[in-house]
């Protein structure tokens, strides 16, 4: 009796190895963010109670707002998707959407169509930095933040710099706008230039006049003097609601994904 049981746990096992396929047979690593081998597409893991793609809907359509940091439980989903391949594909997407309306604009001679840029996480990629720190679970800290933009390290977004130079092809002249300080104007011009964003027309950072402000009203407000200084904003891109909503918004507004933090 105890032989047969062996013996049919033994088919048990080998019927298991044949079905899966052994060469294809990838063990499930839990609790990990790996890095080249994402655990699905979308990068989920299941979280019992708390549907994290639920929630990164709600962050990037507008309806979960002033919130500090992501969900615990939401973690590794948050990780998985940043580092695989749904958040490139995402970015790609936009970009496309972006480039299909630049094209179809008619450009003026003039020199005086703009696209607006914000920098981190649209321009620049903070993702080495964010891997390093729970990506967007744990506490901001601005101290460490500001760290690592003096490394000026950060990456370009590889779609991003991609209609970067498109728009500068078609003759569309660029402005970054971006809520990093006055105080950080070298080492982000550097870091941009250093990825590939050679040229700007202008590259606005956050004047003391504004502190305290919310990026909306900073935005707004310099947007606005680009279009009182003769420029037609054609369009606007932005990982943060912030940058694409208020006043003097332009054409159109483009809003890449970023489910790591939230800024009003
Ligand atoms: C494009 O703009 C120019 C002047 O800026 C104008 O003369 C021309 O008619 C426009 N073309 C179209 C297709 O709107
Ligand atoms: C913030 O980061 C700095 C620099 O890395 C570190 O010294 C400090 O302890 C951190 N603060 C908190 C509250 O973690
Ligand atoms: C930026 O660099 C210029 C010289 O290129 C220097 O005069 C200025 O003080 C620097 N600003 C900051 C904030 O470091």
């Amino acid at each position: 009796m105890a032989t047969l049981k062996i013996w049919l746990l033994l088919l048990f096992v080998a019927t298991i190895d044949a079905a899966l396929g052994h060469e294809n047979y990838v063990p499930i690593i839990t609790n990990q963010i790996h890095l080249l081998r994402p655990q699905s597409g979308s990068g989920g893991s299941y979280v019992e109670g708390l549907s994290c793609l639920s929630w990164r809907l709600a962050v990037e359509t507008n309806n979960l707002i002033s919130w500090t940091q992501i969900p615990t439980s939401c973690v590794d989903y948050v990780g998985h998707y940043m580092l695989g391949s749904q958040y490139r594909q995402d970015s790609e997407l936009v970009i496309e959407q972006a480039l299909a309306h630049a094209k179809a604009l008619n450009i003026s001679t003039e020199g005086t169509d703009i696209w607006v840029f914000d920098i981190d996480e649209t321009a620049l990629s903070n993702l080495p930095y964010y891997a390093d720190t729970g990506f967007g679970s744990e506490p901001y800290n601005a101290t460490k933040f500001n760290e690592w933009v003096e490394t000026k390290a950060a990456p370009a977004l590889p779609a991003t710099l991609e209609l970067y130079e498109e728009l500068l092809n078609l003759g569309i002249k660029v402005v970054f706008i971006t809520g990093r300080p006055e105080s950080q104007r070298n080492v982000t011009a550097s870091n941009l230039k250093a990825v590939g964003y050679t040229t700007w027309e202008k590259l606005v950072l956050k004047g003391s006049d504004y502190s305290g402000k919310t990026a909306v009203v900073y935005k707004s407000a310099q947007r606005k003097i680009l279009e009182n200084d003769g420029y037609r904003i054609v369009g606007n891109i932005g990982d943060q609601w912030s940058d694409l909503l208020g006043t003097n918004i332009g054409l159109r507004t483009f809003k890449l994904p970023d489910p790591m933090y939230y800024i009003g």
